[in-house]
């Protein structure tokens, strides 16, 4: 692949958790694997007065110990020479020239600004970024999630970002996006002959999207008990998910033509009544459990989170696309922390046969089922019914295997490297638009009035299990079941 234009990357919140964990350990390996242009600065931004040497001391503590694909020490000290760091107060305009003027004047360099921050500042930053004429053509904003808290903050900050930057401009990211199996779907979606004529309401039963998660709020418990699985995961990263099922094909891989179709998917989503709030939604909490064979602690014992703390850790849901493709055909959506195991993935439950001809039926009725896997491990595995061996006639369970770790050797970007390098070479298409992000807190927000109008807690699970039992029950009604087969 070839090496990105020449470009300055300014880390707004450069010695916060996303850098350290995943920014500069992205760019890292870019670095390593010769993408990033010789002439690519990073630039760290922080309130401190750290000078250089300081925050590279961050770094080697806290940045280091995340680089996941083989450490190299000589790619490594390569890579440091590349990072700078400025002090910025974000919400001081005064500080605005200073950085100006560091970054220069040259109009045609690539400026990539990532506002690692709260996004109470992203206002704030984009007008003094505009004060200063950093936001000309060239400049671009990548913004992190949570963009807002409900559907009129996130409309605000949009606004407000919109009166300084282009569209094109802006990069919203969500991390989902960048994974190599999402990509891959739309491959198989689209790249292949088989799958889209049975890919409809006639030929599937229904679909389930699950993210699930080992880990509890991990020492971030003041954001989660304000947030919740719901705008944690929900909203963004499982709905990008259930787009990417459901859109329609897409006239070109051209940015906006994909990203039509995903607002489509969105716009067709059946919005939830306070009644089918109470029957296709379920939301969890976790309570002391273990997860690995380890003991481990409930919500209500994580630091800062209050005793009478209602926040959803788990959610199950069960959507409805209300187009010709999709109607009646259940899209469940499952998200947890402290779920048993890290699983991610997407599955396509077909129809069975009309009328079977065989001895043991049983199992039938999903026999064909495609999942797409996306963590731990990237696989694609199709299940059908074959012959047993031996002289019945009798079937069994098998299934063809696309193992991507073992059948392509070569090294695999991680989701914030291929994002990192799309926003340099200016690719939009793996980014949220506007238009999409309305329309997915549009979608999720009835569920947040009632789940915050209610006074009935959310249902407890023990730590290390699949969620609340209710959860069970959400697909039972529907004649279906969570797959968890390992
Ligand atoms: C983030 C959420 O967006 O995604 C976290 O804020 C969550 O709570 C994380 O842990 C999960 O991402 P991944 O790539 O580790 O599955």
């Amino acid at each position: 692949m070839a090496t990105t234009p020449a470009f300055d990357m300014v880390l707004f919140g450069g010695t916060g958790d996303l850098v350290m964990r995943k920014l500069l350990p992205a760019l890292y390996q870019a670095h390593k694997a010769g993408l990033l242009h010789q002439d690519g600065r990073i630039v760290a931004l922080g309130r401190k007065n750290l000078g250089r040497a300081g925050y590279l001391a961050q770094v080697e503590e806290k940045a280091r110990p995340h680089m996941e694909q083989g450490f190299d020490p000589a790619a490594w000290t390569a890579f440091v020479e590349r990072i700078d760091f400025h002090k910025l107060e974000a919400s001081a305009s005064d500080d605005y020239a200073g950085l100006a003027q560091r970054l220069g004047s040259d109009a045609q360099r690539v400026t990539v600004c990532y506002l690692a921050t709260t996004p109470d500042l992203f206002t704030t930053i984009c007008e003094h970024l505009a004060a200063v004429g950093l936001n000309r053509p060239t400049v671009r904003v990548v913004l992190e999630k949570p963009l807002g808290h409900d559907l009129e903050s996130s409309c605000d900050i949009n606004a407000a970002v919109a009166r300084f930057f282009q569209e094109d401009q802006i990069y919203r990211i969500d991390h989902y996006l960048g994974k190599e199996s999402v990509q891959n779907l739309m491959a198989i979606r689209f790249g292949n002959a088989l799958f889209e004529p049975l890919w409809r309401r006639e030929w599937v039963d229904n679909v389930q999207i699950t993210i699930a998660e080992d880990i509890g709020v991990e020492g971030r418990g003041e954001f989660y008990d304000k947030t919740g699985a719901l705008r944690d995961m929900v909203q963004n990263h499982l709905l990008q998910l259930l787009c990417i099922v459901a859109m329609e094909p897409p006239a070109s891989l051209e940015a906006n033509a994909i990203r039509d179709e995903k607002l489509k998917a969105l716009k067709a989503l059946k919005p939830f009544s306070a009644e089918d709030v109470a029957v296709k939604a379920v939301r969890g909490q976790y309570k002391a459990g273990a997860v690995s064979g380890k003991p481990v602690a409930g919500f209500h014992d994580e630091a800062n989170i209050p005793a009478d703390s209602h926040t959803e850790t788990f959610v199950a849901l069960r959507a409805e696309i209300a187009n010709w493709r999709w109607a009646g055909v259940p899209f469940f959506l499952r998200t947890g922390k402290r779920m048993q195991e890290r699983l991610a993935e997407i599955v396509i439950n077909f129809r069975g046969v009309p009328h079977s001809l065989f001895e043991n039926p049983a199992g039938q009725h999903t026999a064909n089922r495609l999942v797409i896997r996306l963590q731990p491990e990237e696989s694609i595995r199709l299940y059908f019914l074959a012959k047993e061996p031996g002289d019945a006639m009798r079937l069994q369970s098998t299934h063809l295997d696309l193992d991507f770790q073992s059948m392509y050797k070569v090294r695999r970007a991680d989701a914030y490297e291929r994002l990192l390098l799309d926003v340099i070479r200016g690719r939009l298409a793996l980014f949220m638009r506007r238009d999409e992000l309305v329309e997915a807190w549009r979608w999720v927000e009835p569920i947040i009035d009632s789940w915050e109008h209610s006074t009935v807690p959310p249902k407890s699970y023990t730590a290390g299990t699949w969620g609340p039992a209710a959860s069970t029950g959400l697909l039972s009604r529907a004649g279906a079941a969570w797959n968890e087969e390992a």
